[in-house]
């Protein structure tokens, strides 16, 4: 193969947000598969908030990226040849790899894309790979939504959050979403159709709370804890539910974090808070792709993707999840 392969490496824990030295963008030879493996050339990469994790040595739920391997990521991609008799050239790949042009295929962490539901490549892998599953699960399993409840999620215009909110609609339920600008509240209230927006940037937030929750909270689905994990503990219904998905205002963390002020309520309100891992549902993931397509089928789930270009943009892409400058799922188009 005349073609030369491209890496990032990781060659620093990062202190804050992502700094240019953080990771290299290097050029290196093709590796060669051993028997069982493949060898598979990267179409897209899913740029996902728990890569700022994967990076850094805090305590988290899977070994952090060793100094100076390649940097993991969730991709999809084509095989270009094959050791193993399950894989074969042209057949597309997804799951847990690196943010690399060609890369090894290790079956198990990398996977046949299963049917696309006539969806494109993209779409089908920025939905069901990580997000769609993530909003499905943490919202019907651990949140439990009732009709007629009020479901409040954060960072409503992104990946997850887009999706948990219109779950929440099909469910009967009233959503109500927190993003940082005004076109974002604008995107997932008129074409998303949650039924209120606050932004958290510039409203008060106990106040916008209690205007677009007048019954109460009973599910807050929390994918950034902080202050606004804070603020919605205040304003819990009596046997609320807090699935804890992902803690984004904290990765950049350079301090130790405060824990929350509204602590006492999960006594008060018997509340249930639990964080749960998307991997902790792999076995399950048919049920959710099962029925997110049915909605996105039915026109009742509509998914947007943030598509950048280039390998080599990926960290300049990746900082965009810690300002906000995604709308929709982030992804790379390689
Ligand atoms: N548990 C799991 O298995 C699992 C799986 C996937 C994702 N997650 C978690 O779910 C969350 C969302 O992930 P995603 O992939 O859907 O990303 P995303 O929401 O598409 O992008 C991140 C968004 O977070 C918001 N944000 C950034 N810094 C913030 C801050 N300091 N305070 C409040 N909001 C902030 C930004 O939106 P604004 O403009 O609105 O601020 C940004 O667009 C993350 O915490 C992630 O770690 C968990």
């Amino acid at each position: 193969m005349s073609d030369v392969n491209k890496v990032w490496r990781l060659r620093k824990r990062p202190v804050g947000p992502i700094g240019d030295d953080v990771l290299s963008y290097e050029e290196e030879a093709i590796p060669t598969p051993a028997d069982g493996q493949f060898l598979m050339k990267m179409d897209y990469l899913s740029l996902d908030p728990t890569n700022r994790i994967w990076m850094s040595d805090m305590d988290q739920y899977m070994p952090p990226v060793a100094l100076n391997d390649p940097m993991r990521g969730v991709v999809c991609g084509t095989v270009v040849s094959s050791k193993n008799p399950d894989f074969a050239p042209g057949d597309l790949v997804s799951g847990l790899g690196s943010w690399s042009k060609y890369q090894i295929g290790v079956p198990g962490y990398m996977n046949k894309m299963g049917p696309l539901g006539g969806l494109p490549v993209a779409d089908a892998f920025g939905m069901f790979a990580v997000v769609g599953p993530t909003a499905y699960f943490g919202l019907m399993d651990l949140g439990a939504p009732k009709a007629g409840e009020t479901v409040v999620v954060s960072a409503a215009a992104g990946a997850v959050g887009s999706v948990v909110g219109q779950i929440a609609k099909i469910q009967g339920c009233r959503a109500v979403g927190l993003a940082g600008s005004a076109e974002k509240c604008r995107w997932i209230v008129e074409e998303l159709g949650f039924d209120a927006a606050i932004n958290y940037k510039t409203e008060n937030l106990a106040e916008a709370l209690k205007r677009t929750c007048p019954q109460g909270i009973d599910v807050y689905f929390d994918n950034v804890g902080g202050d606004i994990l804070d603020a919605c503990l205040k304003q819990m219904n009596l046997f609320g539910r807090i699935p804890t998905c992902g803690l984004i205002s904290q990765y950049n963390a350079t301090d130790e974090v405060p824990g929350p002020k509204n602590y006492p309520m999960i006594l008060m309100q018997r509340l249930k808070i639990q964080g749960f891992i998307v991997l902790d549902y792999a076995n399950r993931y048919p049920e959710a792709i099962t029925a997110l397509g049915g909605w996105m089928r039915e026109g009742k789930l509509k998914f947007k993707l943030d598509m950048d270009e280039g390998l080599e943009n990926a960290v300049k892409t990746v900082r965009k999840l810690y300002t906000g400058e995604n709308t929709g799922k982030l992804m790379l188009k390689v």
